[in-house]
């Protein structure tokens, strides 16, 4: 086991660091280095993804990476027989597998001593596993939290044993001195990009009918996907929510929330599923109940996985905002980091982009997840 080394990180001069990991196997980084309290962050952080969000179609596409202020490079030498515990939600989807994937290979390329654990979306179970992390005395403990709050003890606890963390993925609430740095998307700029879509392409409608089908509740994905739709759309009369319950971000919770609907209003317009797993399931429910999914009922979706793409495609989605599972990289650049002793950002956010049908067909062909 190496010597542990905190990393100082200087939360009223943090970097938000916008990582790019989206449909390219390379990783680029663009940033914006922002001074923030840790009040004003996660406010600074949204509006700087935001921007970086407009401009990450372009970023991507190209695959440019703009320079500053970036995790530093991982050092083989500092992760070779590191013991990192990985503390993961579960396999509720195929961001998750994908996401599974990214985070494994990266350890095996580094040879990192990876202690991988999977809650199958129970927190106290997570809970429990980092218990068991700190217990060890892993170098590192990194998670991807079930849900948004009830985090504060456990931190606590890595924070007194010296064990620094790092989150990936999903967020918490509680305050950022107990970790090291945050790795993943901006979910409300995900939602605003989806219902940004749907005004368009109702723009000439009157009335639109939509059904959501939530993400596992109290996750930061949900919450947040929920907030965004609800900034660009929560005040115009014209889209009516007929219903909104949870799938669990699953496809066969996606299906019978569905079939439940379906049953109860002949007339829904528009699904909007906090996730491809659940949009695909929703299209078995609606192809069952003798309707065309993306003409009948139009869909729009988050992730872009290759099912989903799929899907897009052939024209049963209609629209998906990306959110991309490939973190082991910036992970494992993050750990090098802060093993080492260097500073890092306080915020990572991952650059993403998003997908109308002919851009799923052309992507296809080189999607990795
Ligand atoms: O936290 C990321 C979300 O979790 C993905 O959008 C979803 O598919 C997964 O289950």
């Amino acid at each position: 086991m190496i010597t542990r080394k905190l990393a100082v990180l200087a939360a009223a001069a943090a970097a938000f660091t916008l990582a790019a990991c989206g449909s390219s196997a390379s990783t680029s980084t663009s940033t914006t280095s922002a001074a923030a309290s840790s009040a004003a962050s996660s406010a600074a952080a949204t509006s700087q993804a935001s921007s970086a969000a407009s401009a990450s179609g372009s970023a991507a596409a190209s695959g440019s990476a703009a320079a500053g202020g970036e995790l530093p490079a991982a050092d083989p030498a500092v992760l070779k027989d590191a013991v990192i515990g990985f503390a993961q939600v579960g396999s509720e989807s195929g961001w998750r597998s994908a996401n599974t994937d990214s985070i494994k290979s990266s350890a095996e390329e580094y040879g990192v001593d990876l202690q991988f654990t999977s809650a199958e979306g129970d927190q106290a179970k997570q809970i429990s596993s980092i218990k068991t992390f700190i217990t060890q005395g892993v170098d590192l403990i990194a998670f991807s939290p079930v849900v948004e709050t009830g985090w504060d003890a456990v931190l606590q606890e890595a924070k007194a044993a010296d064990i620094p963390v790092i989150l990936t993925d999903r967020s918490v609430d509680s305050d950022s001195s107990l970790y090291q740095t945050f790795i993943g998307s901006d979910f409300i700029v995900e939602g605003e990009k989806a219902a940004t879509w749907a005004k368009g392409e109702f723009a000439d409608t009157d009335k639109v009918n939509m059904v959501v089908l939530e993400g596992t509740t109290g996750s930061a994905p949900a919450n947040d996907r929920a907030t965004g739709w609800a900034n660009v759309l929560g005040s115009d009369p014209k889209f009516t929510t007929l219903a909104s319950q949870t799938g669990d971000f699953t496809r066969d919770g996606g299906k019978k929330v569905m079939e439940g609907f379906l049953a109860t209003y002949p007339d829904i317009n528009l699904v909007y599923a906090h996730n491809d797993d659940m949009g695909l399931g929703a299209i078995e429910a609606i192809e069952a109940a003798g309707k065309v999914p993306g003409k009948d009922i139009k869909i729009v979706t988050i992730d872009a996985v290759k099912a989903g793409m799929e899907a897009l495609a052939a024209g049963k989605i209609n629209f998906i905002v990306e959110c991309s599972p490939l973190l082991g990289e910036q992970l494992f650049q993050a750990a090098s980091g802060v093993l080492s002793g260097q500073e890092i950002p306080a915020r990572v956010v991952t650059i993403e982009t998003t997908f109308d049908q002919e851009q799923a067909i052309a992507a296809l062909p080189t999607r990795l997840y």
